[in-house]
């Protein structure tokens, strides 16, 4: 039967590159992503594909039938990015391959600099999905909003309405200093689970799944660049997808959370707290202080491997108000200058020019113990 089809949708981002600083891809770039992925679909490769950007990351969408991390779809995603790198570098474009941290690819991009969310599925009788892409933050941005999505139900009724939510979901959550997994169930251990989300600089969500059946609801990026490469290289710009409607949470309870523009770790130099501002494709365009840090969410439905849509989720009025206090919580930080907590405090900031500095005056502290 077509709906048992296993179905892989696989999303590949990288910053290879941007016009104006870290402000968005040059279209060439764009258009290469197109030209290789298009070849990969008549090859077969590929089921479908869309191409997306969120300020200067290219976000590569692509279905298939062969389960994530096939060695096949990593590689079309790396060598895309090459050649998109190739584009940048005769364009002189700034921070040209920013994200591709190794010279030659080997088996998986992770651990490589892009980052990566797939999910293997089933579709179901209708298939919606949201994927969510920001710019100028980490995978970090998205605990709080998966929490309320998944976890509370005054964002989510379905929680407490719809009988295949009501037993809850199981969050995987990644320690990424320590590189471990822990898996913890919705609503019973809610407050342990708190503790960790709550501390998004190093515990970042990277699966739910729905308890009643263990079936896959979410996926994010968890990959940090900063831990990858031990220096800076730019932030993770994290994407993420999410299953909608039918058992899983509807659409407009994936967006609910985005109403409010918590803040996140980023913007500029990676190495600022602001608010996440939820907007249209169009205006993923982070200029404000490189900023702030935005999201976009794409909504498709699945048609047997087909991807219908984008359909920009916020691009509407109802996010106006967002947008707003975003801009004032922009300028109440912005006031602080170098200042903690706007600026983020020194072991998490991406550049750390502290030891040279402290090198250079170390001699000039005076005990006075
Ligand atoms: P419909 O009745 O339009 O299917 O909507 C149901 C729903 O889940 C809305 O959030
Ligand atoms: P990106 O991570 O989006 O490249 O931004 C880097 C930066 O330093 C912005 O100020
Ligand atoms: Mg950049
Ligand atoms: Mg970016």
């Amino acid at each position: 039967m077509a709906q048992q089809m296993k179905l892989t949708l696989s999303v590949i981002k990288a910053d290879v590159g941007s016009v104006a600083g870290h402000n968005r891809p040059h279209p060439d770039l764009l258009k290469r992503a197109e030209e290789c992925l298009a070849a990969a679909k008549a090859k077969r490769l590929l089921l479908d594909f869309c191409v997306s950007r969120c300020g200067d990351d290219i976000n590569l969408i692509m279905t298939h039938s062969h389960g994530v991390s096939h060695e096949p779809i990593h590689r079309l995603a790396w060598d895309t990015f090459m050649e998109c790198t190739r584009v940048a570098k005769s364009l002189k474009l700034y921070g040209a391959g920013q994200d591709l941290l190794v010279d030659a690819f080997s088996g998986n991009v992770k651990g490589m600099g892009p980052g990566v969310a797939e999910m293997e599925l089933i579709e179901r009788p209708s298939e919606p999905v949201v994927i969510l892409m920001a710019d100028k933050t980490s995978p970090g941005a998205w605990n709080l909003p998966l929490y309320k999505i998944f976890a509370d139900a005054f964002n989510t009724p379905g929680l407490v309405i719809d009988p295949k939510m009501h037993e809850g979901f199981i969050f995987s959550v990644l320690d990424v200093k320590k590189k471990a997994v822990i898996t913890l169930a919705c609503p019973e251990e809610q407050y342990d689970l708190l503790m960790f989300l709550g501390a998004h600089g190093r515990y970042m969500v990277r699966e739910i799944r729905r308890k009643e059946d263990n079936e896959i609801a979410a996926v994010a990026s968890t990959d940090v660049l900063s831990e990858i490469a031990g220096k800076y290289v730019g932030k993770d710009d994290p994407v993420c997808i999410i299953r909608a409607q039918a058992g899983m949470p509807a659409v407009g309870e994936i967006l609910e959370p985005f109403a409010f523009p918590h803040l996140v770790e980023g913007w500029m130099r990676g190495s600022h707290q602001g608010p996440l501002m939820p907007v249209a494709f169009h205006q993923a365009n982070p200029t404000r202080f490189d900023g702030p840090p935005r999201v976009i969410a794409a909504g498709f439905q699945l048609n047997q491997g087909t991807l219908i849509g984008p359909i920009d989720l916020f691009d509407d009025p109802a996010y106006d108000e967002a947008r707003r206090q975003a801009n004032t919580a922009a300028d109440y930080l912005r006031r602080h200058g170098p200042f903690e907590p706007h600026r983020l405090p020194l072991d998490e900031m991406e550049y750390t020019t502290m030891p040279m500095i402290m090198s250079k005056l170390r001699d000039r502290f005076k005990s006075v113990g």
